[in-house]
């Protein structure tokens, strides 16, 4: 049984040339907390405006089953008319990140380094040189103008001595973290378009979309807002941190969205027999403006680019080569056996020491001496921990390890926007750093909690005192 759950499902029931691409961890929670109850995704009451996306009043809180997703890029365009003659000014600071130039750049095109106007960022929106990060060119004036005059938000998380974990929207969570205040943030994303996290909740986006993260209309909408996540951390780390960011590609297929752990757990033993057609939430693969049916998306390689346009430095394109994966149903492509974990930095040299791969455990990310070479590569085939109860984990600890002891200290603040089981926060603790784990699921938060709490009841006397 562990062995099959630290594979990837076949895609009996799938009628395109799709492929079940979920990452497995939750099967480890279920085990652990006893999840099974269908998904009731809630839209969250935060701080930004419904109709726009953009920041301003609480929206809607009754719960609801997430929607189909149906790739149709909207027909969009700037209207330049509607900011000529405008007397807005907007900071370099949310000017830059949202047009994807550096300072340099921008000066070069604007004449302007601190404050532009609504003239300025139009001629940037012009470039050739022009890609969109995390808003789309139609609606970048209107996110500049609602963030300008967004009340920031003052109240700081406490900087933990061990571990802290709070409950709520990535987005939300993060303004209340201290700028430079972390040194290292780890992370593995949702998939877009393959499952609905127990407390799916719908959060709206600068883009304007309101959706759970994962569960976007388009591919572009979960780059996007992952980027947005992005440009919301930088400012949180230290100039010298580092970002390592776990993501899977998707490809642009019909594929049925599973609706908790168990379902999932239940289509890995071959027991779901049902049709695409009759999964509560399914992904078609028509009306994208580009991508064909049965295409990958490229998502990482995407998120990686954006991230450079928003100012961060992409240091790595990390492959891991995963070793358990059931074969697909596929005839006319190669079977995928890898996740990508992009390592990015604020600065050219974040701190970083290649000898933790030769010194730490295995299982904390030192070397799998069974499949690595003596070199640290770009190419890591990790030694897969097992969970609770047995059950193999698809984001094994020595991931979120490795991760940590090449880019910390001991007493570093180790960051998780989305926690999870708690993984990442398991393997900061075990190298001597000080943990802050964000999610918004209750249940995920609760179950980390337990997991983090046995073990700092039973760390070692020689690791307690190792932390500040
Ligand atoms: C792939 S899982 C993380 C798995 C984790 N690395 C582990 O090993 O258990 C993604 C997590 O993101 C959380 N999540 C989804 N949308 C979120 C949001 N808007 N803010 C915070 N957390 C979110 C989900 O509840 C889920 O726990």
């Amino acid at each position: 049984m562990s062995e099959l759950l630290g594979m990837e499902a076949p895609l009996a029931d799938c009628p395109n040339d799709s492929v079940n691409e979920g990452r497995l961890f939750e099967t480890e929670l279920t085990a652990a907390v006893g999840l099974s109850a269908p998904v009731e995704p809630a839209v969250h009451g935060g701080s930004r405006d419904q109709s726009s996306g953009l920041w301003g009043s609480p929206v809607d809180t009754a719960p609801r089953q997430l929607p189909d997703i149906k790739p149709r890029t909207p027909v969009r365009a700037l209207d330049r008319g509607a900011h000529a003659g405008s007397r807005l000014s907007f900071g370099a600071h949310l000017v830059l990140p949202s047009v994807g130039f550096s300072a340099a750049f921008a000066q070069r095109v604007t004449g302007k380094r601190d404050q532009f106007s609504a003239d300025d960022v139009i001629k940037l929106l012009d470039q050739d040189a022009f890609c969109e990060t995390f808003v789309p060119r139609s609606r970048v004036i209107d996110y500049l103008t609602q963030r300008s005059e967004a009340p920031r938000d003052i109240s700081e998380l406490p900087n933990p001595d061990g571990y802290d974990l709070r409950v709520g929207h990535v987005l939300d969570l993060l303004l209340q973290i201290p700028d430079q205040s972390v040194n290292c943030v780890v992370t593995s994303t949702p998939y877009w378009g393959l499952r609905m996290y127990e407390d799916s909740i719908q959060v709206p986006w600068a883009d304007g979309e309101i959706c759970a993260y994962g569960h976007e209309q388009t591919p572009e909408g979960f780059i996007r807002h992952t980027v947005e996540i992005l440009v919301a951390l930088a400012p949180k780390v230290a100039v010298d941190g580092s970002i390592w960011w776990n993501v899977m590609d998707s490809f642009n297929t019909r594929t049925q969205i599973r609706g908790n752990a168990a379902e999932a757990l239940r289509a890995m033993q071959g027991l779901d027999n049902r049709a695409w057609a009759d999964h509560a939430a399914r992904r078609y693969s028509a009306g994208h403006a580009y991508l064909k049916d049965g295409e990958q998306c490229m998502i990482p390689a995407r998120i990686a680019e954006r991230a450079s346009r928003a100012g961060l430095w992409v240091k790595t394109m990390i492959t891991w080569a995963k070793r358990a994966t059931l074969p697909e149903p596929q005839n006319s492509r190669v079977s995928r056996n890898l996740e990508n974990v992009i390592h990015l930095a604020r600065q050219r040299t974040p701190k970083f020491s290649r000898s933790p791969y030769r010194t730490a455990e295995p299982r904390f990310g030192g070397r799998n001496h069974e499949w690595e070479s003596e070199k640290l590569s770009d190419v890591w085939m990790l030694s897969t921990s097992h969970g609770r109860g047995g059950h193999g984990a698809q984001f094994p600890m020595a991931l979120p390890g490795r991760c940590i002891a090449l880019t910390t200290s001991v007493g570093d603040l180790v960051l998780d926007p989305f926690v999870g089981a708690g993984t990442s926060g398991v393997a900061a603790l075990h190298h001597g750093c000080r943990f802050i784990g964000l999610d918004i699921s209750q249940t995920y938060v609760s179950a980390a909690k337990e997991r983090l709490s046995n073990i700092t009841a039973t760390r070692p006397a020689d690791r307690v005192s190792r932390m500040r």
